[in-house]
């Protein structure tokens, strides 16, 4: 029997590894990604092996992160609630499905993770390992065990030769996750969602108050849906968001603070800062603004919170999920040019936006004396649109 986790190298996956390992009496694969979390990854090698690990897999996915899962759903200017740029439930279905390329590897039938039973991150996770892998077990240990205090796990971690980090106890201020995309914070003081969050809790972004006082203009090129260069510069995807996340970070953009509707039912309150993320957001939208069709642009716009909703409750894999990124992806081969912008304490303007596959025509759009279009042709356009309107009116008063 061998089970692979999802291991972060922090307390909480250490104690899982052991438990795992106590309980099960199963061989432990390990499996930690750098998914631009920003964390050295030597010390998991290091830990896992201290713990006896004798398959570690450590791995770099940083390019297929952003080019695989984040910018296709970018495509769909993908929202969910109307605001959350969905950072660690994009990340989720890539970590499970080399969780499961892992196990198919080393010949594990199990797969684990340290997601709590009261969020969407289980969903995520076991849903993509159900999708692509039919019969794998999954151990959620935060559903079974009885360590479901910080008290008991550290009492578990010091009976099992864990090392406890000394200065905090382990104890992060906030839950965090962390990616290319995005740092989540949830819980702790956050749980009242009137109580503002202290200043200090934000890593990737200044506040819009400490923004520097002069406006920067950068322009981002779009090729097939997808930004490729930044002020002239190729960058590949995880170099694009990265400078992406410096430029907005430096202006105070992208910070969000929301009360959210989890899957599994409850509310939760999460303060989140996506800086990247928000210039994306807003560039593609310039840029499909001149070069999708209005039927086929509104047709999307309907279909988004469908797709976003697939997104964050864990259907990445799924037949539908599938079948609208077809459609989106469709869109997409004309929405190419430059979207230039202006970033401004915690601001990403529109300023300027041109494309060779450009829909927009001011020959036609023209306040002046045009050649091309007949405006009495809008007479009859109005009179039909309006006539079940007057009749309407006639018959029912
Ligand atoms: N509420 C967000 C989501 O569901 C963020 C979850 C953060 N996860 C975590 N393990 N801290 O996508
Ligand atoms: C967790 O429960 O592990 C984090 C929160 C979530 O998944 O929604």
């Amino acid at each position: 029997k061998k089970v692979v986790l999802a291991y972060s190298g922090g307390l909480d996956t250490s104690i899982i590894l052991r438990w795992l390992q106590e309980e099960y009496r199963c061989e432990v694969v390990t499996f930690t990604a750098d998914i631009g979390q920003g964390e050295e990854l030597e010390p998991a090698r290091k830990k896992a092996e201290m713990l006896g690990i004798k398959e570690i897999y450590i791995e770099d996915l940083r390019e297929e992160f952003v080019r695989d899962y984040v910018f296709p759903m970018f495509r769909a200017n993908t929202t969910y609630e109307g605001v959350y740029l969905l950072g660690t439930s994009i990340a989720r279905p890539l970590i499970g499905k080399r969780l499961i390329e892992i196990a198919e590897e080393t010949g594990a039938d199990a797969i684990s993770h340290g997601a709590t039973g009261k969020g969407n991150d289980q969903v995520r996770f076991e849903l993509t390992a159900y999708a692509l892998k039919p019969d794998v077990k999954v151990i959620a240990p935060w559903r079974e065990w009885d360590l479901n205090s910080r008290a008991k796990l550290i009492e578990y971690a010091q009976n099992h030769q864990i090392p406890v980090p000394k200065d905090k106890h382990g104890e992060s201020p906030y839950s965090m996750d962390a990616n290319l995309m995005h740092i989540s914070y949830e819980g702790k003081a956050l749980e009242d969602p009137w109580v503002e969050p202290d200043e200090d809790m934000f890593r990737l972004t200044v506040s819009p108050e400490a923004a520097p006082d002069k406006a920067e203009y950068i322009e981002i090129e779009y090729k097939n849906g997808d930004p490729v260069a930044v002020n002239g510069e190729k960058l590949s995807p995880a170099a694009m968001l990265t400078r992406l996340n410096e430029l907005a970070g430096k202006h105070g953009i992208g910070r969000l603070d929301l009360v959210e509707n989890r899957f599994v039912g409850m509310k939760s309150r999460g303060v989140y800062e996506t800086p990247g993320g928000t210039i994306m957001l807003t560039a593609h939208r310039a840029i499909e603004s001149i070069t999708l069709d209005r039927e086929e642009a509104h047709l999307k716009d309907e279909l988004m919170p469908r797709y976003a909703e697939l997104i964050y409750n864990g259907f990445w894999f799924s037949p539908e999920r599938e079948m609208l990124q077809a459609a989106i992806d469709h869109t997409q081969k004309t929405v190419n040019g430059v979207v230039k912008l202006k970033l401004y304490k915690g601001n990403v303007i529109v300023v300027g936006r041109q494309s060779p596959n450009s829909l927009y025509r001011m020959d036609y759009v023209t306040f002046e004396e045009d050649t091309v279009y007949d405006q009495y042709d809008a007479n009859g356009f109005i009179r039909l649109n309006a006539l079940r309107l007057r009749l309407g009116k006639m018959a029912r008063g």
